[in-house]
């Protein structure tokens, strides 16, 4: 059955950290991957996890500055991971498989925002082939390690996904590049891979989450210019913040990925877009930004966005099924 798109009442919110909504949740004996777990949020994802008994596995870009930002923290292992490099992605899953593991939880954290166009691989647009191609080749490598029964993978996506749906006549951006709605398709992406692997995991008690984590300065905004930053209005010119409460802290803004990977209170749930730690409302149609667009939840484009990634990937865990 489909999980409805609606508030269930948590009880935390926007100022919930991640270590709160962990606890009395004991995750010993569980692995995780955290996608980025050393920068920004995924460090404070991170932290929690082991905090509350996990072993994380830290896939990393730059694994020698990975291992400096886990350093002291018990639990974690760091190994070589480009999402922009499907070898890459390859070489990592198939170092994991042969550990013999299996795994608890998935979070698809890492990513990219509002870069300059920039070409990966065999020409894909860096945003989309980064934030969604890379993961959706990740998982599906992954998959025969992912525990079933009770495993969990989430996407975090970004509210940043009301900027554009998928752009179907133009994935990749050959023309009309624009930074910000290359950054909301690839957004959208994350939330239709979890709409559409949730539908093809839950008969294994697999199940999948997609989320907005809120708005944190991580390094994430290093492609934004200081002016960029300051005509939107989220610092002045001396680099403060304009309106601090505007801002989650980075524990606070791991919350709601940590939430949907552990919360018993999703048991039995799946496929949905969370925010502040609860199930996001749809979006309004009055513009506003919060809750979730209809054309991220969309069934049909989620089957669709998944045969394409499987088409440009090569890879596809349930090709039989999808
Ligand atoms: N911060 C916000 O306000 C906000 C709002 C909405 C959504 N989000 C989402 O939250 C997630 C985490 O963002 P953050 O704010 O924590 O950003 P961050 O501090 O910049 O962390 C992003 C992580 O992704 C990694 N990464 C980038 N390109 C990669 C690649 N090709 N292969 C492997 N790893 C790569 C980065 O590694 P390197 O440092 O080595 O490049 C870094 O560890 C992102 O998916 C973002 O879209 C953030």
């Amino acid at each position: 059955m489909n999980t409805a798109q609606h508030k269930i009442g948590s009880g935390f919110g926007a100022t919930s950290t991640a270590v709160d909504v962990l606890h009395g949740i004991d995750l010993s004996g569980q692995l995780a991957i955290v996608t980025g777990g050393y920068s920004g949020l995924g460090l404070e994802t991170t932290r929690a996890l082991t905090g509350a008994g996990a072993r994380v596995v830290v896939p990393a870009r730059r694994p020698d500055v990975a291992r400096e930002a886990v350093a002291g923290i018990d639990g974690v292992e760091v190994d070589e991971l480009d999402l922009g490099d499907l070898e890459s992605v390859r070489g990592f899953a198939e170092r994991f498989l042969a550990s013999g593991r299996t795994i608890d939880i998935v979070i698809n954290n890492a990513g990219i925002m509002a870069c300059p166009e920039t070409r990966v691989g065999p020409g894909w647009e860096a945003q989309f082939a980064t934030n969604h191609l890379g993961h959706f080749a990740l998982v599906n490598r992954l998959w025969p390690a992912v525990e079933p029964g009770g495993a969990r993978v989430v996407s975090v996506s970004s509210g940043g996904h009301h900027l554009s749906g998928i752009r179907w006549d133009d994935v990749h951006w050959t023309h009309d590049y624009d930074k910000w709605e290359a950054y909301g398709q690839a957004k959208t992406a994350n939330v239709l891979f979890a709409v559409h692997l949730d539908r093809l995991g839950r008969e294994s008690g697999v199940r999948a989450f997609s989320l907005h984590p809120g708005g944190i300065l991580t390094p994430l905004q290093r492609h934004l210019a200081k002016e960029e930053m300051v005509e939107r209005g989220w610092i002045d010119e001396n680099g403060d913040l304009v309106h601090p409460d505007a801002f989650k802290t980075p524990e606070q803004g791991a919350a709601t990925q940590v939430w949907a990977a552990t919360s018993p209170q999703l048991a039995g749930m799946g496929g949905v877009y969370c925010e502040d730690c609860d199930i996001a409302e749809p979006a309004s149609a009055d513009g506003e930004r919060g809750g979730v667009k209809d054309w991220a939840t969309d069934p049909e484009q989620a089957a669709r966005l998944w045969d394409l990634s499987a088409e440009l990937t090569g890879v596809n865990a349930f090709a039989s099924r999808a």
